[in-house]
């Protein structure tokens, strides 16, 4: 049987050693970004920072795919190449977020879901022939007083299982992802509980939706603590009831899982990875590496404060955690490393 080319993006995102860096932030969340460097958030500045990125020496080194956002992927680099091209000489697979944000959930107070539905199928067909080859959907689970319902539950599951069918009926690989919020106070046990029944339900309508879990990826969150919770549990924990979850609820046949960052800091997010990987060495159906936004980019915006001087310095600082987390993706990260960034 030959392999189709949707299995082959699939297998070449989670190829051994390398992630996802995920550059999709929608035009309000550069915002934030950028607010925090100072920089007026422009279409040339959003270029600018874009550019940076993605001329990386090396990155496809330990970087197999970038998330775009719609805007992205229709700039071009400083030097006239569009970015879908120019990561793709990089050696990068170029992928488009089409989900159009995280809307309030009717009747059910404090949740949201994920709306783009409409009008999908075009745009995902638009995607492809501009060189996308993966797409990616986020659906937010928030764990609060009576919170999740099983409305946000079945509402998400179902979205992202719609949204998954339409990529595949147009060739692109959906990276379905179902992000379990860190927001307040609740134990590690509540998050693995509600990881569990959001996992089962998305698998279950994927089902429904005859999504081909070959052609597809997970984006999950990592079994954590609250992040203001008292106790917070310490690395080997997140590690082993996170893979706990996992092996409860995702089919062996799915790609690959590349985890989202969600907020921790850059040095955990790769401990909590190596961890993982460290401790069921070769023993997973799946390989498990990272599809991180904050965690890659944190250290390289902050070097870079939109200013061309300081370009080279925010390549190096992307790079040394591409490195990072390259490594904590087969279980050889040490925090000592992190001394020697250059
Ligand atoms: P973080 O790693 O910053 O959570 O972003 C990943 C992402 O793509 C969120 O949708």
């Amino acid at each position: 049987m030959s392999m189709s080319e949707m299995r082959k993006t699939a297998l070449a995102m989670v190829a051994r050693g390398q992630g996802i860096l995920a550059a999709d932030e929608s035009t309000g969340t550069i915002e934030k970004r950028f607010k925090s460097i100072n920089v007026e958030n422009t279409e040339p500045n959003r270029q600018a920072y874009r550019d940076m990125l993605f001329t990386t020496k090396g990155l496809g080194d330990y970087v197999s795919g970038v998330i775009l956002y719609d805007e992205t992927l229709r700039q071009k680099s400083k030097a006239g190449v569009p970015f879908p091209e120019l990561l793709k000489k990089n050696g990068m697979i170029p992928g488009i977020k089409v989900d159009e944000g995280a809307k309030d959930l009717a009747l059910c107070r404090n949740e949201k879901v994920t709306e783009g539905l409409d009008g999908l199928m075009k745009r995902c067909a638009e995607y492809y022939k501009m060189g996308a080859r993966f797409a990616k959907w986020r659906a937010v689970i928030t764990i609060g007083d009576g919170t999740p319902t099983t409305t946000c539950i079945a509402a998400n599951a179902h979205a992202l299982a719609r949204y998954a069918a339409i990529c595949q009926a147009n060739g692109l690989v959906p990276i379905v992802e179902p992000e379990v919020l860190m927001d307040g106070n609740h134990g590690i046990e509540r998050c693995q509980e509600v990881t569990e029944w959001a996992l089962n339900a998305v698998y279950e309508a994927l089902y429904i939706n005859r999504v081909s879990l070959e052609e597809s990826v997970l984006k999950p969150s990592m079994v954590i603590s609250g992040a203001d919770a008292k106790r917070q549990a310490p690395v080997a924990e997140v590690a082993e009831r996170t893979v706990t979850v996992l092996k409860r609820c995702v089919p062996a046949a799915v790609a690959g899982i590349v985890f989202l960052s969600g907020g921790q800091s850059d040095e955990i997010a790769s401990e909590h990875l190596d961890a993982m990987n460290k401790m069921f060495k070769g023993n997973l159906p799946w390989p498990l590496s990272f599809s991180y936004g904050r965690a890659l980019q944190h250290a390289s915006l902050n070097a870079w404060r939109g200013s061309t001087a300081n370009v080279a310095a925010a390549q190096a600082a992307l790079l040394h955690r591409a490195r990072m987390n390259s490594l904590a993706s087969k279980g050889e990260y040490r925090p000592d490393l992190e001394k020697n960034a250059a």
